[in-house]
C-alpha cells in the first residue's frame, strides 16, 4: 500500500475560496467586512513571519486587517491597553496576539483580557471551556484545521480509536477534546501519550489515525504504525539546511514532521507531508474563525 497525501496546501487552498465567496456576500447583503486586528510585541522573526502571512491571508480573503507593532520593552500594561482598545473597536471582529510575548509580560494576563467574543484564536479559557462541553466556540486553529483534514479526505474520525502523541494546549489537549465530542466529525475513542508514557509503540499500533505533535524528528517509525493507518503529522523541525528545489544555488530550511514519512508511507493509507499538510490549515482556520465571528455580529 502506498499512502494517499493528505494535502493541507490544496485543502486550504479550497477553504479559501470558499471563504472568499462569503466574505464578500457578508459585505454585499450586510456591509460587514470582518476585521482582524493583531498585536506584535517585538521583532522574533518567527513571530514577524507568522504576523506577515496572516496579514497577507487576510488581503486575498477580503478580510480588515490592522497590525499593531509595539516594541520590546512595551510594559504589560500598554499591552493590555491595547487589547482593551481593540475589544472596543468595532472594525475588530477578531483579536490576535502573537505568541510568545516577551518574558517581562505575563501572557495568560493577557489572553484573558481579549473579549471571548472576539478570541479568534480559541485560547481563552472561557472558550477553552465551551470547546470542552462541546457548546460553539472558536476552536483553537491547528486542530480545527486537523479536522478539517480528516474529514475533507474522506477520513471521518467517528468510531475510529484516534491516538495523539503531545498534550500541549494549543494541539494536543484542545485536539482531543475536539475528537471525543458527541458531535458530527467527532465521536472517537481518543488516546492521548506524553514523555511518560509507558511502551509508547505499543499505544501508536493501535491507531486507526495517529495524530503526532511532539517537536521531535521523525520519531514515529514503520514498526510503530499499523498497515493502512491514516497519519497527520504536526511536528515542524529545523535538522538544518538544504538546497533548494526551485533554484539549488539556494539555501533552505530543512523542515522535517515528527513522522519518518519515508519509512511509513508504504504501511499508511493516508498521510500528511511536511511542509504542505497541517501547516497551511492554521492561518486558514484563523481566518475561518474572524469571517465567523463576524458573521455572529451581523446576525445580533
Ligand atoms: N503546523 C502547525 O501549524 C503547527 C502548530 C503548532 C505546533 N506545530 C509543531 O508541532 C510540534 C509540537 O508542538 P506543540 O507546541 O504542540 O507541543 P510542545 O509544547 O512542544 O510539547 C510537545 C509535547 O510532545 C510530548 N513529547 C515530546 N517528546 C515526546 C516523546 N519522545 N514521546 C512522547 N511524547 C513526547 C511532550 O510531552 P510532555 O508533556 O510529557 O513533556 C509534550 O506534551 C512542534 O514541532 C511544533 O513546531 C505545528
Amino acid at each position: 500500500m502506498v499512502a494517499e497525501i493528505i494535502s493541507g496546501k490544496e485543502v486550504a487552498k479550497t477553504i479559501r475560496e470558499e471563504l472568499t465567496v462569503k466574505v464578500s456576500a457578508l459585505k454585499a447583503e450586510k456591509g460587514i467586512i470582518p476585521g482582524l486586528g493583531v498585536i506584535l510585541v517585538g521583532e522574533d522573526p518567527a513571530s514577524v513571519s507568522y504576523v506577515t502571512a496572516k496579514g497577507k491571508a487576510c488581503e486575498q480573503l477580503g478580510i480588515f486587517e490592522e497590525t499593531y507593532k509595539m516594541s520590546e520593552d512595551t510594559s504589560e500594561a500598554d499591552v493590555l491597553a491595547k487589547v482593551e482598545e481593540l475589544n472596543n473597536d468595532p472594525r475588530f471582529h477578531g483579536i490576535l496576539v502573537q505568541l510568545p510575548l516577551p518574558k517581562h509580560i505575563d501572557e495568560e494576563k493577557v489572553l484573558v483580557k481579549i473579549n471571548p467574543d472576539k478570541d479568534v484564536d480559541g485560547f481563552h479559557p472561557m472558550n477553552v471551556g465551551k470547546m470542552v462541553v462541546g457548546k460553539a466556540s472558536f476552536l483553537p486553529c491547528t486542530p480545527h484545521g486537523i479536522q478539517e483534514l480528516l474529514m475533507r479526505s474522506g477520513n471521518d474520525p467517528e468510531g475510529k480509536h484516534v491516538v495523539i502523541v503531545g498534550r500541549s494546549n494549543i494541539v494536543g489537549k484542545p485536539m482531543m477534546n475536539i475528537l471525543v465530542q458527541k458531535a458530527q466529525g467527532a465521536n472517537a475513542t481518543v488516546c492521548m501519550c506524553h514523555t511518560r508514557t509507558k511502551d509508547m509503540a505499543a499505544m501508536t499500533r493501535q491507531a486507526d489515525i495517529l495524530i503526532v505533535a511532539a517537536g521531535v524528528p521523525e520519531m514515529i517509525k514503520a514498526d510503530m504504525v499499523k498497515d493502512g493507518v491514516v497519519i497527520i503529522d504536526v511536528g515542524v523541525n529545523r535538522v538544518g539546511m538544504k538546497p533548494s528545489k526551485k533554484d539549488p544555488e539556494r539555501m533552505v530550511a530543512d523542515l522535517r514532521g515528527d513522522v519518518d514519512f519515508e519509512s511509513v508511507k508504504d504501511k499508511a493509507s493516508f498521510i500528511t507531508p511536511v511542509p504542505g499538510g497541517v501547516g497551511p490549515m492554521t492561518i486558514t482556520m484563523l481566518m475561518v474563525n474572524t469571517y465567523e465571528s463576524a458573521l455572529k455580529s451581523a446576525n445580533e
